[in-house]
């Protein structure tokens, strides 16, 4: 286990630059699965979820060859097996996606359930549906997700009876190469539908609608392969855009797509941050700037394009030192608080009931040796860090690794005073 020593209190200052979106590769990766020709993603992100896929990948008979930093020539052609290992799956919750990939290229699939951050229940009944519903018979047998469809998938209608990314995302995967028409409705909006929808159009899929709550696909036999790069990552710019302003910094955050992040930025100038967009001719960026403590406000996370769950945690770090109360109200996961303990023992006063967290602030947080419980957890304590007198030790940053491309050295060219250390501790939540 790894764990990063943050000596807090300096302010952020200067560019940085925004990887790939990691909700969109995870997607897009078991996406190639379906092409019958190579592929090319680019912009990959280089984080622990998209090696792990990688993995898979290798155990499949799925060529995966670096072509530059940037560029991942995919060849899933040779791929046989119709079988992902509960070893390998069981580190990654994305893996849900090989089982609607799987299905529409082999009619079989058989996945072991998905594994992930512990941040709810996490139920899958939603994709489960789907699948059901263009014609795949599904068991749960000894912890894998076995389905099958021997004539193959037929294009049917869909509602989702709550919003879902991922029942929306594995819906449109294996609908792809159904026969006829799929309807989803109620699908899910965040931007890494549009991306996957818009990689496998770029394939010769037919996709329209991705973006709007009413998605349509008509199955394609062939999807040829593509050249496509990955959107940004809105919740890696989310958080930096917060870092930035928790430390009463100054930083252009690049290449990003500001559309993306206009709940997050309105919030942001909302408390008395000064967000301003712009366009060098090469990126969008957005600039953050800030120089006094925060005003108090009230987040309600909700599905795109409300405020995004998965910057709840960074901003509660950051509205811990506000000047007054906010109320935060996290309406998609019924488990996200469990930062708060760990921002507790750094001086923040926060009270939760159920799914409301009352935030009142401080004049300023204290560095203390602490623990990740999860992913954007972890991104919430090194916000926390960044803003804290004295030294954090931040263990379980492994979590991190998952989701957030090479972060520490992103914060040390901010001018953070942040390092990796070998020694950490595991705590098992
Ligand atoms: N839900 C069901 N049944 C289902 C699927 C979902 O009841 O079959 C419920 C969930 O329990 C939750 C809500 O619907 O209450 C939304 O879940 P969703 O399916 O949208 O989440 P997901 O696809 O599992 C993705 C991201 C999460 C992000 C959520 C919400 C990936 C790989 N993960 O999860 O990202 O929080 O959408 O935006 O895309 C993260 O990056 O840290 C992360 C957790």
């Amino acid at each position: 286990m790894e764990k990063f020593i943050i000596r807090g209190g300096k302010r952020l200052v200067g560019d940085v630059m925004v990887s790939g979106a990691k909700n969109a590769a995870v997607a897009i990766l078991p996406a190639v699965i379906l092409a019958d020709a190579p592929c090319t993603v680019e912009n990959l992100p280089w984080i622990e979820d998209v090696n792990i896929l990688c993995d898979i990948f290798e155990q499949l008979d799925v060529r995966v060859e670096q072509l530059s930093e940037r560029r991942t020539m995919i060849d899933p052609t040779k791929m046989r097996s119709y079988k992902a290992s509960f070893e390998t799956v069981s580190r990654l919750r994305a893996s849900y996606y090989l089982l609607g990939a799987m299905l529409g290229k082999f009619g079989h699939a058989e996945v072991a359930l998905p594994g992930g951050c512990e941040i709810g229940q996490r139920p899958i009944d939603q994709h489960l549906k789907g699948l059901r519903a263009l014609g795949a018979q599904i068991e749960i047998e000894r912890g894998n997700i076995v389905a099958h469809c021997e004539n193959g998938l037929v294009g049917a209608e869909v509602y989702l009876d709550v919003v879902s990314v991922g029942a929306t995302i594995n819906i449109m995967l294996a609908a792809a190469k159904a026969k006829g028409l799929t309807t989803i409705v109620n699908a899910a909006k965040e931007p890494h539908i549009v991306d996957v929808a818009n990689f496998l159009n770029l394939s010769g899929a037919s996709i329209k609608g991705a973006g709007t709550d009413i998605i349509r696909v008509h199955g394609r036999e062939y999807l040829g392969g593509c050249t496509y790069q990955i959107i940004p990552d809105q919740i890696e710019a989310g958080t930096y855009m917060i870092a930035a302003a928790a430390t009463r910094g100054d930083v252009c955050v690049r290449n990003v797509i500001p559309t993306h992040l206009e709940a997050v930025s309105a919030k942001l100038m909302e408390m008395g941050v000064r967000v301003t967009e712009g366009d060098d001719g090469r990126d969008f960026f957005i600039r953050v700037q800030a120089d006094k403590a925060p005003r108090p406000v009230n987040v309600k996370t909700l599905p795109y394009p409300g405020f995004p769950t998965d910057l709840q945690q960074p901003i509660m770090a950051m509205l811990s030192v506000a000047k007054g109360t906010s109320v935060i109200v996290e309406n998609i996961w019924e488990d996200r608080f469990k930062h708060v303990g760990q921002l507790r023992r750094m001086g923040a006063n926060i009270n939760i009931d159920n799914r409301v967290a009352i935030v009142e602030g401080v004049k300023a947080l204290s560095g203390a040796p602490i623990y990740a419980s999860d992913l954007r957890a972890g991104a919430a304590l090194v916000v926390a860090g960044l803003m804290a007198e004295g030294r954090t030790e931040l263990n379980n940053v492994d979590f991190i690794d998952r989701g957030y491309e090479a972060m520490e050295k992103k914060l040390s060219a901010l001018g953070a005073d942040i390092k990796r250390a070998s020694d950490g501790k595991a705590m098992v939540y």
